[in-house]
């Protein structure tokens, strides 16, 4: 999603802007822009498209100077077009906005009449138009942005840029992240700490309702009136190793195959060396709920959809699960022993954030299980469980995923164990079993090669069928999701059960149905549906352990063989066959499987 990326520096700045724009292309875009003061006044560079072109521009006509800002935009209003991409800016101002402007069309109809007139179809333009306008009244930089500030409606991190006022940024928050790093050469900002790292010894994150004023030394934090805010600059701890694909040849390769470490190390933080559980899960008042009503987007909805099926077997708790952008906006009855638990991994998901303000307002109590812990669902929510998973910079969500299925199952045993589902040495075979997930997962990625030549007779399908049942039904919905996000392929998730009711009319020789059918008592139920494609002529590929593999070999196409474990950790290791062969469909098409197209890494507008 659009990153900002700007620095206020006492050397050249222009090769660091194009580092930070590097830093953020992990977030998805579609274009991007730099604007800077060079000895001619306000300058800017924009291109469609991926970096390369915005760097070629650059080469041809270079631009350089102190103080700049830059972004990468991922179009909401308006298409992917040069003349859309930030910064956006008029003789006097460079604007680069994160967010939506939700009265933009108000404003720009104001503008209008007063004779200002718009290059771009974005909400984003009415921000430096609104500034000029107050300017050409009279009033200082300052003035003329805490006026336009007051007049924005929707959530937004802007940075400006004065063409007579060289030496100077204007930075304002409010809903969208905005992170300030300061080093010896100066300021930097961005809407992503993660650019930040190793440009910053000290950081601060912006709140909402800050206007910061920076020059290369000084940094003054006021509201958007003009009072001061006391800010503090704290040591950047975030962890640089995570850059680089380290051999791999795409980052989601890489994250699939950290996947064992990052299980080891939320065992090791949620399991204490004393065999007790961390008092973060256990002083969770989990005994006193009558239901948990489960939120979020995207695979991380998928993670509640697998933590519905824990919790109501093995802790007797009834769970709602909710996908974000729809809970926000029903009345849902709030009962006052109910919990909202909120998954993302990054923390800001628009539609997760309201969702969970939502709840919060009806006077519900919160829980979020975040990825990155300094996000606003962290800060906003009543409780916090950290996910282990390190950055995630794969678009397509891997390693997040099976981490928030490790916390959740263990937040399910402390609570089947409150509510007396479970002995104490139940709980205990149980996090036995849990340990034993990090080794099962080595052994499964040192064994692809099934995996590669399924992706080579799937990658020219135009669609696919995924079926599951129980657990193994949202563990179908991520696997479509995957070969979606990543190959383009058309797939639909259904669970194997409804496939009678309206998806086996498009089963026929040309489509593969991907069968998840782990051993337990629903197999031989899914070995049914697997018989009704077979007799229609689909093209099967059956995951399951050996016996199950034997039992319907007269029916399958294509077996993936996996090990035997117990059922409890099942959805943990049946992931990963899913994720891979999404990997190696998307990587035989030849897409961009990290950065795949129109999709962001962290969706920050509704
Ligand atoms: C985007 C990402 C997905 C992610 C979803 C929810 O669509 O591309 O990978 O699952 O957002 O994100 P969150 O950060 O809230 O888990």
């Amino acid at each position: 999603m659009c990153g900002i990326y700007a620095g206020v520096t006492n050397h050249s700045i222009t090769t660091h802007l194009i580092d930070g724009l590097n830093a953020l292309s992990y977030r998805g875009y579609d274009s991007a822009g730099i604007a800077l003061i060079s000895k001619q006044g306000l300058e800017r560079r924009r291109a469609k498209g991926k970096l390369d072109n915005l760097t070629g521009l650059l080469k041809q006509t270079p631009l350089e100077g102190k103080v700049g800002i830059a972004h990468t935009r991922w179009a909401t209003h308006g298409k992917p077009e040069c003349r859309n991409a930030h910064p956006h800016m008029t003789l006097e101002v460079a604007v680069a906005h994160n967010g939506i402007i939700e009265n933009y069309a108000e404003l720009r109809k104001e503008l209008e009449a007063c004779g200002f007139g718009f290059e771009s179809e974005t909400d984003s333009e009415t921000i430096p138009l609104l500034i000029t306008c107050y300017l050409h009244k009279g009033m200082t930089q300052c003035e003329a942005i805490q006026n336009t500030l007051a007049r924005l409606e929707g959530s937004f991190a802007i940075v400006a840029l004065f063409d007579n006022c060289p030496d100077q940024l204007f930075a304002a928050r409010q809903g969208s992240p905005l992170v300030i790093g300061h080093s010896d050469a100066g300021f930097y900002l961005s809407s992503d700490e993660n650019a930040l790292i190793d440009k910053s010894d000290a950081i601060c994150h912006m709140q909402d309702g800050d206007l910061a004023r920076i020059t290369h030394n000084r940094l003054i934090i006021t509201d958007f009136e003009g009072n001061i805010r006391k800010r503090v600059m704290t040591p950047s701890y975030a962890i640089s190793e995570e850059q680089g694909k380290q051999g791999y040849r795409h980052y989601m390769l890489k994250e699939i195959y950290q996947q064992p470490a990052v299980i080891q190390q939320t065992l090791d933080h949620y399991l204490q060396e004393d065999g007790t559980l961390h008092p973060d899960l256990k002083s969770l008042p989990m005994e006193s709920l009558c239901r948990l009503s489960i939120v979020a987007c995207g695979t991380s909805s998928y993670a509640g959809v697998v933590a519905k099926y824990w919790m109501e077997e093995i802790a007797g708790l009834p769970v709602d699960i909710d996908i974000a952008s729809e809970y926000r906006y029903r009345n849902t009855p709030y009962p006052p022993q109910q919990m909202a638990l909120f998954i993302s991994q990054s923390g800001e998901t628009a539609d997760t954030l309201a969702a969970l303000r939502h709840a919060s307002k009806g006077g519900q109590q919160t829980l979020s299980l975040v990825n990155v812990t300094n996000s606003s669902m962290a800060s906003e929510s009543d409780r916090m469980l950290p996910l282990l998973a390190g950055q995630e910079i794969g678009v397509a969500s891997t390693k997040a995923f099976t981490a928030q299925l490790a916390t959740l199952l263990l937040l399910t045993l402390v609570t089947a164990r409150s509510n007396r589902q479970i002995t104490q040495l139940q709980l205990q075979q149980h996090l036995n079993t849990l340990n034993t997930v990090p080794r099962l997962m080595d052994d499964l990625l040192n064994q692809t090669d099934t995996i590669r030549n399924t992706a080579q007779q799937l990658y020219r399908s135009e669609h696919a069928t995924y079926l599951g049942r129980g657990i193994a039904y949202p563990l179908a919905l991520e696997g479509a999701l995957k070969l979606k996000e990543i190959s383009y392929i058309h797939a639909q998730a259904y669970p194997a059960g409804e496939l009678k009711h309206g998806p086996i009319a498009l089963i026929d020789e040309r489509m593969p149905v991907i069968i998840i059918a782990p051993p337990g008592p629903l197999f031989s139920k899914t070995l049914s549906n697997l018989r009704e494609v077979h007799a229609r002529g689909g093209n099967i590929i059956l995951l399951s352990n050996q016996a199950g593999i034997d039992q319907a070999a007269d029916f399958t196409d294509t077996a993936i063989v996996m090990p035997e474990m117990d059922a409890l950790i099942q959805p943990l290791l049946y992931t990963l066959p899913l994720q891979l062969l999404a990997y190696y469909v998307a990587l035989y098409k030849g897409t961009d499987i990290d950065q795949p197209r129109n999709l962001a890494k962290s969706v920050t507008v509704e």
